[in-house]
């Protein structure tokens, strides 16, 4: 009894006088050590696993509360029930739904993903969450991985400067995000237990270094392990990743959540680095990390040691979350937050196309048809953790009606029907690819009266989805029958194509000269797409990945290693990945990565750098005028990528080093300048097994996007 009262004591004095978030570090540590002394082996292992779907048990007699946790990448998942998966009736728990992760990538600015994270943290807090799965940023190696649309990029290092600000403003909130999936996590065909080899080189170069930067520049307080394995073993229990990298190398000092139900054994996960054990369904007790490691370590096979270094990291979080002095209150789905969805929106949006200089509408236009299932669709829900119960969605008709109602007649149908369902198989999903001929009929004879047609297509939240990768590239539902026959009867056709990663349109790109690629692009979407159309805001999204003209082209495909063959599949083309692929191996995409026009031009002129030879330790100055020639204020993103001249070994013809977005008035002149260290220029060596920058001329390139070079110079690292 008195051991009770002291623990109770000290705890009460630990939790309402300490203030963890100025302390420092080692005082925290100090803390977190007193407290797991006084806890029971049965206590700490409860803190290692699920006591429910999304959260972990506390020690309420030392007043360590639950950790909670919830989904996901587009918004603050509804409450579900604890302990299945439907939904628990809320009428209090309607989100923000923020454009998904491709879209953030389009805006090229990191600025836009601070300002979702902070949505999130805020909301988070109003539901009460810890943790936050989110952001998602793997690796786009696939186009057809059906969780593209959630991830960023193909580029490790603009998914690098995403992810650290998204972090950074979930954190702000005192919410921890959970990073995800690490890793390498790029495909969902045989995702829980596909083998995926992929060489040292690779990794370090184009799967790791979002996540090293999240860590170390963004301070991630805890992070998830994929499905999949990497080298042999599985993401959960992958020493390699999990202990060495992550832990050891880059110091991680947060924890480490498996993917639900992403655990295979005791002893493996709870040695090789992970520190909490997640999953879909009960008996909770049953789990890994439950009974079976209580057992483990009465029987020597898992340290106790083990076991606190996985204490102290929750404890670590949760003193920098749930159990800091100033955790905020949170709000939720603000007239803020949907500031901020349609800010993120508006710069998202990418200009294919505007041959025929259509865009922006003029007040000319009186009457407008809007064509598609896409115009009145929401994108909020579906993709399983990734569906939000949004407060409010505003559709592209909406928002086209709001934007063009006062001087313009719209009328709407429907084009085609979008007849899939994410949770079905293929066969039980038929003709989902097959026009609709009565449908088309009222389209074209709606167009044909019609100043403009608005064309939105695309795919939604059930064609691309966690759980399945897509079959081809080819737009589903029989699209292109409809923009066919539309584009015949009216020569004023925009196409608006809505998704989240590549798709086949070789003959759209060919036919028609309107050409806007949205996404799902958060509550504000219909808003952000209207004012795009209007010119209220000028495109200046750029594409966060490469569309191949043939799904062949693309290195997974040319090389056969998608999907993997008796559940194995080796990365062959190892570094090469994106543009890096295209480039390097002279294959013409349809759109290059980092693609996507404006409103107005921009001209480059006196790229500069400060010096002709640098030291390793040295830093490039870089700047490069950029002026605006048009008639729009516009804003440009402008790309710098170094190729390394003779390289002694096998490098990408380019890759991308620095970005920065800039808006520039018509007329005027920005200087755009940054900095590039001489160590990010280095290579993985694997035979060393470490960074080598070799000597010698390197290229500099100042581009609009990745093919599109506007200015060279070269310099010399001595
Ligand atoms: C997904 C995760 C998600 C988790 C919880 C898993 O199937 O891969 O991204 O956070 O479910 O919903």
């Amino acid at each position: 009894m008195i051991k009770y009262i002291t623990a109770c004591a000290v705890a009460l004095f630990l939790f309402s006088n300490v203030s963890a978030q100025n302390k420092n570090e080692a005082a925290l540590q100090v803390i977190i050590s007193n407290i797991i002394k006084k806890m029971t082996l049965e206590e700490k292992i409860a803190m290692l696993h699920g006591n429910a779907l999304f959260s972990s048990a506390g020690v309420k007699r030392l007043g360590i509360p639950e950790l909670t946790c919830d989904d996901g990448p587009l918004g603050v998942r509804e409450e579900i029930k604890r302990f299945d998966w439907n939904s628990a009736n809320w009428t209090t728990d309607s989100a923000t739904f923020l454009p998904n992760g491709s879209a953030i990538a389009a805006t090229w600015n990191p600025d836009m993903a601070n300002k979702y994270g902070v949505v999130i943290g805020q909301e988070a807090n109003a539901r009460k969450k810890n943790v936050m799965l989110s952001p998602a940023f793997n690796i786009c190696r696939m186009p057809l991985n059906g969780r593209t649309y959630e991830y960023y990029s193909e580029d490790p290092y603009l998914n690098g400067r995403l992810a650290v600000q998204a972090v950074k403003g979930i954190q702000s909130q005192h919410v921890a995000a959970c990073i995800k999936h690490f890793a390498a996590n790029n495909q969902e065909v045989n995702r829980s237990n596909i083998n995926e080899e992929i060489d040292e080189r690779a990794l370090r170069e184009i799967y790791l270094p979002a996540f090293k930067a999240a860590i170390q520049e963004g301070n991630a307080y805890t992070i998830m392990s994929a499905y999949n394995k990497v080298n042999g073993y599985w993401c959960s229990e992958n020493d390699f990743l999990l202990n060495k990298i992550l832990k050891k190398e880059w110091g991680f000092k947060g924890a480490v959540i498996s993917d639900w139900g992403g655990v295979h054994h005791t002893v493996e996960a709870a040695n090789n680095g992970l520190d909490i054990e997640m999953g879909s369904s009960g008996s909770y007790d049953q789990w890994y990390f439950a009974d079976p490691l209580l057992t483990a370590v009465k029987a020597g096979q898992v340290s106790e040691k083990t076991i606190d270094d996985k204490l102290r990291r929750i404890l670590w979080v949760m003193y920098h979350t749930s159990m800091s002095d100033h955790h905020p209150e949170g709000s939720i789905a603000t007239v803020a937050h949907g500031k901020a969805a349609y800010d993120i929106a508006s710069e998202s949006v990418v200009l294919l196309k505007n041959d025929a200089h259509l865009l922006p509408l003029t007040t000319k236009v009186k009457s407008i048809a809007v064509i598609g299932d896409n115009s009145i669709r929401t994108f909020a829900s579906g993709g399983y953790g990734a569906g939000v119960k949004a407060k409010y969605e505003i559709t592209a008709l909406a928002g086209i009606r709001s934007r063009f109602g006062q001087t313009a007649d719209i009328k709407f149908v429907q084009g085609y029907k979008a007849n899939y369902l994410a949770n079905r198989m293929d066969e039980q999903n038929p003709g989902s690819d097959k026009p609709d001929q009565t449908l088309i009929d009222q389209a074209v004879s709606l167009a044909k009266k019609s100043d403009v047609t608005i064309l939105c297509i695309g795919s939604n939240r059930e064609y691309e989805s966690e759980g399945h990768d897509r079959k081809t590239l080819a737009l589903p539902f029989g699209e292109q029958a409809l923009v066919n026959a539309v584009t015949a009867v009216n020569p004023n056709t925009i196409i608006v194509i809505m998704a989240g990663a590549p798709y086949d349109l070789n003959e759209i790109k060919k036919s028609n000269h309107t050409i806007i690629w949205s996404w799902f692009n958060g509550s504000e979407a219909g808003n952000a797409l209207a004012d795009v159309l209007k010119g209220v805001i000028n495109p200046s999204g750029k594409m966060p990945f490469t569309f191949p003209v043939s799904l062949n082209d693309s290195p997974a495909f040319a090389l056969n290693s998608y999907p993997g063959e008796n559940l194995n599949t080796t990365y062959k083309e190892g570094i090469l990945v994106g543009y890096r692929w295209y480039d390097t191996k002279n294959i013409e995409p349809l759109y290059c990565f980092g693609y996507g026009l404006s409103y107005t031009n921009f001209a480059y002129t006196n790229l500069l750098i400060d010096k002709k030879n640098y030291k390793l330790n040295d830093n490039i100055a870089v700047a490069v005028k950029v002026k605006n020639t048009g008639s729009y204020a516009g804003k440009e993103v402008v790309q710098l990528y170094i190729k390394k001249v003779n390289s002694s070994i096998l490098r990408a013809d380019k890759e991308l080093k620095a970005f920065k977005k800039i808006a520039i008035a018509p007329g005027k002149t920005a200087v755009v300048s940054t900095n590039i260290k001489v160590s990010d220029l280095a290579y993985f060596d694997e035979k060393l097994h470490k960074w080598v920058v070799e000597p010698g001329e390197y290229k500099i390139m100042a581009a609009s996007s990745s093919k599109d070079i506007r200015k060279v110079t070269s310099f010399y690292v001595r």
